[in-house]
């Protein structure tokens, strides 16, 4: 990756609590445009969180939070969708969510178009030409015209990783994409973002605990505990040669 590369992310400082529970207590991370960013670490620690606050479906207390060349600002809060500020930064970082969230009464190529014509204003047969290709790109041409229930968990996470790729984002966040899927549908999800991560075509940042695609697809891992990212470098610096105490815990209870 060039050195050069504008930053995608900018987190300086960042703090959140939810009442008195300090989720985030000073994040500071770059994210370089057309990065892989695989984020580690146990379970409570505040990578889902720290994922929301890139798109706004939290807000942040404190520090300052750069994406896409723009500040974020400290509100209007998540609770207000249609505001036109956060619906243009929602169209630009997509998410993808650990349960999916298809809409159950929406075919496969339905769930792939919507956003494009409701929120784009794209041309329906414009938007269905894209539809096709992208889910015949994750490996789901023949299923464009059945319905979620008639699909597997892992065929309904590559069609909603189709969904947020039609809106064609430059930041695109996943929350743990395989944790509700067994190791066989696992694997065709990760195939997928292997393939997405080895274009660089757009930021990605990767909540997992697939170690095989941190090692493999990811430019660089953090490792984030207790609201604190403990490290960030290379896959093989991190994972193979953890500097810190509780990072290298981490990693020989869970490898
Ligand atoms: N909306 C919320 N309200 C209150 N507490 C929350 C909320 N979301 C997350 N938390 C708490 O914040 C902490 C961090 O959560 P999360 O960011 O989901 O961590 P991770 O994704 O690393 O498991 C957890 O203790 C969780 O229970
Ligand atoms: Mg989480």
């Amino acid at each position: 990756m060039a050195d050069k590369a504008p930053i995608s992310i900018a987190f300086r400082g960042v703090t959140k609590s939810y009442g008195e529970l300090e989720v985030l207590r000073g994040i500071d991370l770059d994210v370089s445009q057309g990065e892989v960013l695989a984020l580690l670490g146990p379970s409570g620690g505040g990578k889902s969180t720290l994922l929301r606050l890139v798109n706004g479906l939290e807000i942040r207390d404190g520090g300052d939070l750069r994406v896409l060349a723009t500040d974020v600002p400290l509100g209007p809060p998540a609770g207000q969708p249609t505001d036109p500020w956060w619906t243009a930064l929602r169209r630009r970082v997509g998410f993808v969510f650990q349960a999916f969230h298809l809409y159950p009464h929406k075919t496969a190529l339905e769930n792939v178009t919507l956003g494009p014509v409701t929120v784009d204003g794209r041309a329906p047969a414009d938007a269905r030409d894209q539809a096709v290709q992208l889910l015949e790109r994750v490996g789901l041409a023949a299923k464009q015209d059945v319905y979620p229930r008639q699909l597997s968990g892992g065929q309904q996470q590559r069609v909603a990783i189709a969904r947020a790729l039609a809106m064609d984002p430059e930041i695109l966040l996943f929350d743990e994409p395989t944790s509700a899927l067994d190791p066989e549908m696992s694997a065709e999800v990760i195939d997928v973002m292997r393939d997405l991560a080895a274009q660089h075509s757009r930021t990605l940042v990767v909540v997992t605990h697939e170690f095989g695609f941190a090692r493999e697809g990811a430019d660089r891992v953090a490792f984030l505990e207790h609201g604190r990212i403990l490290e960030v470098g290379s896959a093989a610096e991190v994972l193979e040669h953890p500097k810190h105490e509780r990072t290298r815990a981490f990693f020989e209870r869970v490898l």
